[in-house]
């Protein structure tokens, strides 16, 4: 489980680099913070934004200014263009080295019925939730693969090269959760088709060293998740933290929550 993951293993825990989407607030700001306060912090992190500009991006902009390793990318993951240039600037500045650790985060939800939903919300909802994720990856795989051809770890983990999509319970077809309280048909799908991405891209990026997971993240307080949700975005986001340091090919193309817990398709 992930509570009982012990300061020591935490210590240990050491990527070079790490790339967060949609890190401007919520639950990518939180995983910002939290490798800022890392006792091995990366050498690069990179935080993404639809927008430099404006109030939006003011806080991880302010933050920048006082952490030299990290760096505000602007990147819209519905954009090919905006991806690859995001895609250029690492590279220029980790130097050969490759990138450690993609967080594909970023994701909205229109709050939507069987009744309601339509082609608009079911595209712009799919597109940036599964579409978007899938784009970034491949944009990015040549850096993962350069760090996990350059690391001298054995097996996956997440400081040698690895992809974490931010998934939601929602999307279990299984637990179908909370179905009474909303029904976000086009989320749930989203990310159902999302875990679906995770487990293609375990099964074809394994052999180059690269680990793929969904996360749960909980029900947590953010724009997204309102202020009735039962976390806070620091608790949230230090425990993904200690998870994802345990994170080894058994979590490789698996379905995990915020705790721990393994999650049902
Ligand atoms: N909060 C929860 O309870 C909960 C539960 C389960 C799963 N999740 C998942 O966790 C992730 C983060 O959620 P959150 O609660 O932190 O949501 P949030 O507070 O609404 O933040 C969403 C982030 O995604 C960004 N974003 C949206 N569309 C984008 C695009 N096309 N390109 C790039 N960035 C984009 C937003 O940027 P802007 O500021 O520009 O809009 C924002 O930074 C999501 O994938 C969500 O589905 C959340």
């Amino acid at each position: 489980m992930a509570g009982s993951c012990s300061s020591a293993t935490m210590a240990k825990f050491n990527v070079g680099s790490v790339l967060v989407t949609g890190s401007n607030r919520g639950i990518g700001l939180g995983l910002v913070k939290r490798f800022l306060e890392l006792p091995n912090p990366p050498e690069w992190i990179f935080a993404t934004t639809r927008e430099l500009d404006g109030s939006q991006s003011k806080e991880v902009m302010e933050l920048a200014l006082k952490h030299p390793n990290l760096v505000v990318l602007q990147l819209d993951v519905t954009d090919p263009n905006s991806i690859k240039a995001a895609m250029q600037r690492v590279e220029e500045h980790v130097k050969g080295h490759g990138l450690n650790l993609l967080i594909n985060n970023a994701g909205i939800l229109w709050v939507t019925t069987m009744e309601n939903e339509n082609i608009e919300t079911m595209e712009t909802v799919y597109l940036t939730n599964t579409v978007g994720p899938l784009l970034v990856s491949q944009e990015f795989l040549p850096l993962l693969k350069k760090a996990a051809q350059q690391s001298t770890q054995t097996g996956l983990s997440c400081s040698k090269a690895a992809i974490v999509n931010m998934s939601s319970v929602a999307g279990s077809i299984k637990v179908v959760p909370v179905w009474e309280f909303e029904q976000i048909p086009s989320y749930r799908c989203s990310k159902a088709a999302l875990n679906m991405i995770t487990r293609c891209q375990s099964l074809e990026y394994k052999d180059y060293g690269i680990l793929c997971t969904s996360i749960h993240p909980g029900w947590v307080k953010t724009r997204m998740g309102t202020e009735m949700a039962l976390q806070t975005v620091k608790q949230t986001t230090q425990e993904i933290l200690k998870l994802l340091s345990t994170f080894s090919e058994k979590e490789n193309g698996s379905f995990v929550g915020w705790d721990g817990q393994i999650y049902p398709w």
